[in-house]
């Protein structure tokens, strides 16, 4: 891992991975690209360690000539891809936009390193950034999806995703380029833009506005803090075998009602003086085709790699509500935006209320074993 080609880096795991990779491998150079989607920003990248080794390239996946120039001019050895669409609700309004970045760039990208790296490229390495929504919905009693779990995607987003997984594992069968896959559960953290439900949460409370839960807030995710998320990368770039693909998760299994509730409680703490933030709680009308659960198996890469998330759900919250009171500047910069300002709009002004008729699962219901 001399020169890395990091896509996506300005984005909220992608701007995380850039610092902590920086910081972990004193050697290594990074070339960022990243288009700058309203999801992609610079002041991201602001205060990196030894930003010397750093060079940013606003550009587009997709630009195949662009891609083949970097790749050749930096001798990139190893490529990281984060860049695409990455919030459901949006892939509901606007799909082609997932399918153009997520399938299509991904498929340029890898035309791309096939055209400078060749076949049986040993040297390199292609590390490609998925999800966990591209199992689909688990229900109660089944066991969390390993890394041989069929595909069953629900919304346009996660469809993007598992043909983008597709397309990498095919590059790496047919012309011999060493990929590896991460699906990894939902993250949270420093710099993640406010549309998704922790920052989202946190970003309404500190102004005192409506937490909206969706549904009856019963769904079931696995949390995991992006610390953790991008050390689990480093782990599988030094030593991940290529073609395999590894799960990455928290290993926890809330409700989105207890997510909230969680960060009411740590508000409450913080800014006593505008408790309980959980009066701010807001149940709305569910989104359409919502995945009510997902779990994933880590053993694998517990057993190979060694790997295990060092933040406990508790503490990652809190370090992460902590980091948006101490970065409000950042926040406000964003929440002020037109753009940001019409999706809230779209997405929350005419959403209604939930219907009443939904199934509710318990945490005790679960099982979390494969
Ligand atoms: P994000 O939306 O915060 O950032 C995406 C970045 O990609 C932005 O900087 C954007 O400008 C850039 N980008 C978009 N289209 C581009 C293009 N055509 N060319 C170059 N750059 C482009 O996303 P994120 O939450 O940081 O997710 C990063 C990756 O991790 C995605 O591939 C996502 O599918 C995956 N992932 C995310 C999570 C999560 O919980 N956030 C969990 C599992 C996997
Ligand atoms: O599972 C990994 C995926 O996690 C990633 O691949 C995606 O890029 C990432 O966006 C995330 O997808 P989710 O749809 O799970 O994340 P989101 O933060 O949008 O929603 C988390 C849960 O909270 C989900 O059940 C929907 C619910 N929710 C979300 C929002 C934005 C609400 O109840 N209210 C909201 O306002």
């Amino acid at each position: 891992m001399k020169n890395v080609l990091v896509t996506g880096g300005a984005g909220f795991i992608g701007s995380n991975f850039v610092r902590s990779l920086l910081r972990s491998a004193p050697a290594t150079r990074v070339v960022n690209l990243d288009a700058l989607t309203y999801a992609g920003s610079v002041e991201n990248l602001k205060d990196l360690p030894d930003a010397g080794r750093h060079v940013f390239v606003h550009g587009d996946i997709g630009d195949r000539p662009l891609v083949e120039r970097l790749l050749r001019a930096h001798e990139i050895d190893t490529l990281v891809h984060f860049a695409a669409e990455s919030h459901v609700d949006r892939s509901l309004r606007d799909p082609g936009r997932f399918i153009q970045t997520n399938l299509v760039g991904t498929s340029r990208l890898l035309e791309a390193v096939h055209a400078v790296w060749g076949e049986g490229a040993s040297a390199h390495r292609f590390h490609h950034i998925s999800t966990d929504e591209v199992y689909g919905p688990l229900s109660p009693g089944d066991g969390a999806r390993q890394e041989t779990a069929p595909y069953h995607p629900s919304s346009p987003y996660a469809a993007s995703k598992a043909g983008a997984d597709h397309l990498v594992r095919a590059y790496g069968k047919t012309y011999g380029i060493p990929v590896t896959i991460t699906n990894c559960s939902n993250n949270y953290g420093p710099y993640q833009f406010p549309e998704k439900f922790v920052s989202l949460m946190i970003a309404n409370a500190l102004e005192g506005k409506p937490l909206p839960v969706y549904g009856d807030g019963g769904q079931i995710r696995d949390w995991l803090f992006v610390e953790d998320h991008c050390e689990a990368i480093g782990q599988v770039l030094q030593r991940g075998r290529p073609g395999e693909t590894y799960n990455v998760a928290g290993q926890n299994q809330p409700t989105n009602l207890e997510i909230v509730q969680n960060i009411c409680a740590l508000l409450d703490d913080r800014r006593p003086r505008q408790a309980p933030h959980s009066r701010l709680i807001q149940h709305v009308a569910d989104r359409p085709g919502h995945d009510r659960r997902y779990a994933l198996d880590t053993g694998k890469i517990r057993r190979d790699l060694g790997w295990r998330p060092r933040h406990s759900l508790h503490d990652g919250l809190g370090r992460t509500v902590d980091w948006y009171l101490e970065n409000q500047g950042w926040l406000d910069a964003i929440r002020r935006r037109a753009d940001y300002q019409t999706w809230i709009t779209e997405n929350y002004a005419n959403r209604g209320a939930p219907r009443t008729d939904a199934a509710v699962i318990h945490s005790s219901e679960i099982n979390a074993t494969p």
